[in-house]
């Protein structure tokens, strides 16, 4: 081979470093070029042929195109490399003014019944009002008889109790038919002054569109030496106000429960739903019956207050425009959807209850 020879060789080679277009392309010619067959490899081992004083000006020939051949590789991949790099930052380009994409946890919803326990906690939490709570399945005593409503009294047969079998002392359990047991428990637990709220699930054996075997109340007890009706009516009305974010009328009509004298139905102007002139009913109340505190041994020649209890379901649906009470328990998620509330929507006085 002569210089010339080799020329045309180096030219042929950095032609062709110069006309490929990717790496891989590259890479072949690397190969064909100086890889362990490649022709420059190929020319080396020649050297051995060629008359002694010839070989050094030819190996050097060689080495200096291989060199060059190198270099031109290099320089040709780091440009092959930059473009891939450049096209890539061109299509993965991140637009940070885009909107967060809600993953699995924002499709969560918080249930409307939830929502209205943590707006009522809020509520009372700001008037001082402690949460206390009692277990679903209760004792007659708890739920009948230290309220006042004994063995054969027929008020009983208003509550269609779900009775549980006797047990071997000859007691009979029962899934609690109101959130008025808790005003006993609290009672004999605490010495007053007591002021607590107790919202939880309730029981009783019924059911249509407005009724369900199970359904949610919230309790409120007050028991300190100068409560009277005046407090219940302005903590009644202070609720409504707060709950339903807008100035509702409000009356106490005169009612009969055994553990409260005297006792009232409350309603609501119907005006909320947007029916004025209407009255709706969302729960009952009155003075603590004394033979209730007597019960829980607190005297009631000292101490007197109130209670009341109000359906939670029904405050929901009439917040939030509700319709069938059944919905509520049907567990179908395009309902929860629907009338369901945000993880993130914390019900809060300042804030805003609900949104
Ligand atoms: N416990 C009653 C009910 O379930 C409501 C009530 C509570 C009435 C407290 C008076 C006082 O119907």
């Amino acid at each position: 081979m002569t210089t010339s020879d080799l020329d045309t060789l180096e030219q042929g080679l950095l032609a062709d470093i110069a006309g490929v277009t990717s790496l891989d392309a590259l890479e072949q010619v690397r190969i064909a070029a100086l890889g362990k067959k490649g022709r420059i490899p190929e020319l080396m081992q020649t050297l051995g042929k060629l008359p002694p004083d010839e070989r050094k000006a030819f190996g050097q020939a060689v080495n200096a195109v291989k060199t060059r051949v190198s270099e031109a590789l290099d320089t040709h991949k780091s440009r092959l490399e930059a473009a891939a790099l450049e096209q890539r930052l061109a299509t993965e380009r991140a637009d940070i003014t885009l909107p967060v994409r809600s993953g699995p946890e924002a499709e969560g919803r918080i249930h409307p019944v939830s929502q209205v326990m943590e707006e009522l906690a809020e509520i009372f939490a700001d008037m001082g009002f402690a949460i206390a709570e009692g277990p679903d399945i209760e004792t007659d005593d708890y739920n009948f008889t230290k309220l006042n409503i004994p063995a054969e009294h027929p008020s009983r047969q208003d509550h269609d109790t779900f009775y549980f079998a006797p047990n071997e002392a000859g007691e009979r359990l029962v899934l609690r038919t109101h959130t008025s047991p808790v005003q006993i428990r609290t009672m004999l637990r605490q010495k007053p002054p007591i002021r607590i709220i107790a919202p939880g699930r309730v029981y009783r054996c019924d059911s249509d569109q407005t009724h369900t075997p199970m359904f949610h109340q919230i309790e409120a007890l007050v028991i300190d030496e100068h409560t009277h009706m005046g407090h219940l009516k302005w903590t009644i009305e202070e609720m409504c106000r707060a709950f339903f974010e807008t100035d509702v009328k409000m009356r106490l009509r005169a009612s009969y429960f055994p553990f409260t004298e005297p006792s009232a139905e409350i309603d609501i102007a119907a005006d909320v739903i947007g029916k004025p002139g209407k009255w709706l009913e969302i729960g009952g109340c009155g003075m603590v019956h004394p033979n209730v505190l007597k019960n829980c041994g607190i005297d009631p020649e000292k101490y007197q207050g109130f209670a009341f209890g109000m359906g939670i379901d029904r405050m929901a649906m009439l917040k939030y425009g509700i319709p069938d009470l059944r919905a509520f328990f049907n567990a179908d998620l395009r309902w929860l959807k629907h009338y369901g509330f945000s993880v993130l929507d914390v019900p809060g006085l300042s804030a805003g209850l609900s949104s």
